[in-house]
């Protein structure tokens, strides 16, 4: 292989012991509730992609469609910055509109799931022989190390798919704090936000008819019966979303359909009918509201984009 179409890979995962603790630890909270990084292994990556399909799952639509309509203008912002980091880089049709407007001279994909992750960066290097990919498996939500980056170039991260409202307003506020420190100097933040709207189409989109979205819940319980030597029988919890307004998020839960035990290695936990274990929350944000929380944090917005319908901002922020 030549060796501009190789990519250069750094393994930063966690090890597995960090999920049955983390795991463990959830489930005997009074609200019981699964780290939701769970989600995205090689199997929950697929699933979410279909859900990006999905008719009525409009944020990966309306995201690329502003892209696309804003890329040029886009890249004047950003021309000064050469190295294009993304966070939860997945499957992404989205970086491709960047990178060929942008063409910066350096790619960093950043994900959790590592076949995955390895499977898109290197389809990447093939399609764009003049890019240096790098590829890095790491849970960006604890830390981030971007040491075996390229350095001496300034940074322009991409943090797209609202994946920022999958933070609580707290854990939000400390990511985007750590991340202005880490990308330093000239740097850039272009963040895709999901905005308040409609209660309906809120719903829906958690809620797709093909059960797209039940399938991918779900399939955090076989992740624990399959890694962690859990007992879950899927058939016995069901898909459960629903937009809260007082914490403007949508909030995801699995329910025990009846009163049932279920065993993850030498740990039992009980369940009452109805009772749900809480496994994702979407925080909306209005364009202000987020702009406030990433000034509080030391970044400096410079221009944000979002489609004729305002479903969606991409908000681009500044490091000084
Ligand atoms: N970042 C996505 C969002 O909040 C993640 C997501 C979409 C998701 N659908 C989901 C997470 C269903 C868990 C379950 O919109």
């Amino acid at each position: 292989m030549s060796q501009n179409t190789a990519i250069r890979f750094y393994d930063l995962h966690p090890p597995q012991t960090d999920h049955i603790g983390e795991t463990i630890e959830g489930l005997s909270k009074k609200q019981k509730q699964l780290p939701p990084k769970l989600f995205y292994d090689e199997k929950g990556s697929k699933i979410f992609d279909q859900i990006c399909e999905q008719p009525e799952y409009y944020p990966t639509r309306t995201e690329i469609e502003i892209l696309r309509q804003n890329a040029r203008e886009i890249a004047e912002y950003c021309s000064d910055n050469n190295l294009l980091l993304e966070l939860g880089s997945g499957a992404s049709k989205k970086i491709r509109i960047l990178l060929e407007t942008l063409r910066p001279n350096s790619y960093v994909g950043v994900d959790i799931s590592k076949e995955f992750l390895i499977e898109s960066t290197t389809r990447l290097a093939k399609d764009y022989p003049w890019l240096d990919v790098h590829a890095t498996c790491a849970d960006f939500s604890h830390d981030l190390d971007l040491t075996h980056c390229p350095d001496n170039q300034r940074i322009l991260a991409f943090f797209p798919g609202s994946s920022i409202g999958n933070f609580t307003p707290t854990e939000a506020q400390l990511f985007l704090g750590r991340l202005h420190k880490l990308i330093g100097p000239g740097g850039l933040l272009l963040i895709g936000v999901d905005l308040v709207k409609d209660i309906d189409i809120l719903n829906a989109a958690y809620n797709d008819s093909h059960g797209v979205t039940a399938r991918f819940n779900l399939n955090l319980l076989e992740r624990l019966n399959f890694e962690l030597d859990a007992n879950f029988d899927l058939e016995r919890f069901q898909h459960y979303a629903f937009f809260n307004p007082h914490h403007s998020r949508i909030e995801m839960h699995l329910v025990s359909r009846d009163e049932q035990t279920v065993h993850l290695g030498p740990h039992r936990f009980d369940f009452r009918k109805g009772e749900s274990i809480h496994t994702e929350n979407s925080y909306k944000y209005t364009i202000d509201g987020f702009e406030e929380m990433a000034r509080n944090t030391g970044w400096r917005p410079v221009k944000f984009w979002t489609d004729d319908a305002q479903k969606f901002s991409i908000q681009l922020f500044s490091t000084e």
